[in-house]
């Protein structure tokens, strides 16, 4: 594998330097500002992203909650913007990068139906030229650099993903993530890395690889392959907010990192409980459910707590569930 270097990119003005090639994918539900408070832990400099933001919503003045919390964002952050209506984005971007946004990526992979039927997200794959448009109407109206995240296409018969990327880079995209599946594809099957590598080939900007990447194993792997300037990690960061950070640093430092055991993985799902229900009151209950069902596995008993937390009524006695488990694990 070839050494990883800082990526830089140029904006329309003001620059940016990645200085950690190893990147949080935005999720929907997911990378939250409390979920990328606890992965900046373990990757202080890593890139991370918003979940992805509606362009018309925030140029209308709502969903604007996503973009003012960016003032409080310790290391870099994207906005990831979706819709189809250039002026949309071109007025979502400028807000974004008032509020502080380390850069703007604009989505052309997601394939939930409820967006690709009204034009935005996976939808674009179909429509490069409106595709470029966004992107060169975007890049000049903000002096942030603009990024793009795509999958190979529509479908495998229709799609190119080279003269797609190609397009992008000439309308002015800096950096462009690619997920290695099509949009007909969903999640199924296996990410194409080969496929990556042909984009990484023609192409001048910085590409980041995705899809498939569960350890610092299949990074090196991925990057082997793909010859990709950084990875991007999605699903598997799901739980797991230090696997950003222990990529990072198994790939850059060779280091061995000491995976979280029982007791932390417990102590850290009562954290992030904890802050959700601070924010949220008791519907911080809910959206931390997911979270605890993730991290909480792989050590003796996790079952049952897993069991247990699912059925808590409230947040005091899903707090009481972990601490009586921390007390067990002591
Ligand atoms: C729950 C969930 C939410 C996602 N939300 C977004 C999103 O908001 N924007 C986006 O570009 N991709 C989104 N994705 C796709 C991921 O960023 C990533 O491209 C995909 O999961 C493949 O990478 P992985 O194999 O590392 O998970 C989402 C995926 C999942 C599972």
């Amino acid at each position: 594998m070839n050494e990883l270097s800082p990526i830089f990119l140029p904006g329309n003005g003001t620059s940016r330097c990645l200085e950690c090639q190893v990147i949080q994918s935005p999720l929907a539900g997911v990378s939250d500002q409390i979920f990328r408070k606890l992965v900046r832990r373990w990757a202080p400099k890593a890139l991370l992203f918003t979940e992805m933001v509606n362009a018309k919503s925030l140029e209308l003045g709502h969903g604007e909650e996503k973009v003012n919390e960016l003032a409080e964002e310790i290391g870099p952050i994207g906005v990831q913007l979706f819709d189809h209506r250039p002026d949309s984005m071109i007025d979502a971007a400028i807000k974004a990068e008032l509020s502080g946004a380390f850069l703007i990526d604009i989505n052309m992979g997601c394939p939930v139906k409820k967006i690709s039927k009204k034009g935005g997200g996976s939808a674009l794959l179909k429509e490069p030229e409106l595709a470029q448009l966004i992107v060169k109407k975007v890049s000049k109206a903000i002096s942030i650099p603009v990024t793009v995240k795509i999958r190979l296409g529509w479908c495998e018969t229709t799609s190119n993903p080279v003269s797609f990327a190609l397009g992008l880079q000439d309308a002015g995209a800096q950096l462009i993530t690619v997920h290695g599946r099509t949009r007909k594809q969903g999640f199924s099957g296996y990410a194409n890395w080969e496929a990556i590598s042909k984009i990484k080939k023609s192409l001048d900007i910085p590409i980041i690889a995705n899809g498939d990447i569960k350890n610092a194993r299949d990074a090196i792997n991925c990057l082997e392959t793909t010859n990709a300037d950084g990875v991007m990690i999605g699903r598997a960061s799901m739980g797991a907010p230090w696997l950003i950070g222990q990529i990072n640093e198994e790939l850059k430092n060779k280091k061995t990192f000491k995976p979280p055991d029982a007791k932390m993985k417990v102590s850290l799902s009562l954290e992030h409980l904890k802050l959700l229900v601070s924010k949220k009151g008791n519907h911080g209950l809910l959206i931390a459910r997911k979270h605890m069902n993730w991290t909480c596995r792989g050590f003796q008993g996790s079952s049952a707590l897993r069991h247990n937390l699912v059925r808590a009524k409230n947040p005091k006695d899903a707090i009481k569930l972990l601490e009586d488990e921390l007390i067990k694990l002591n």
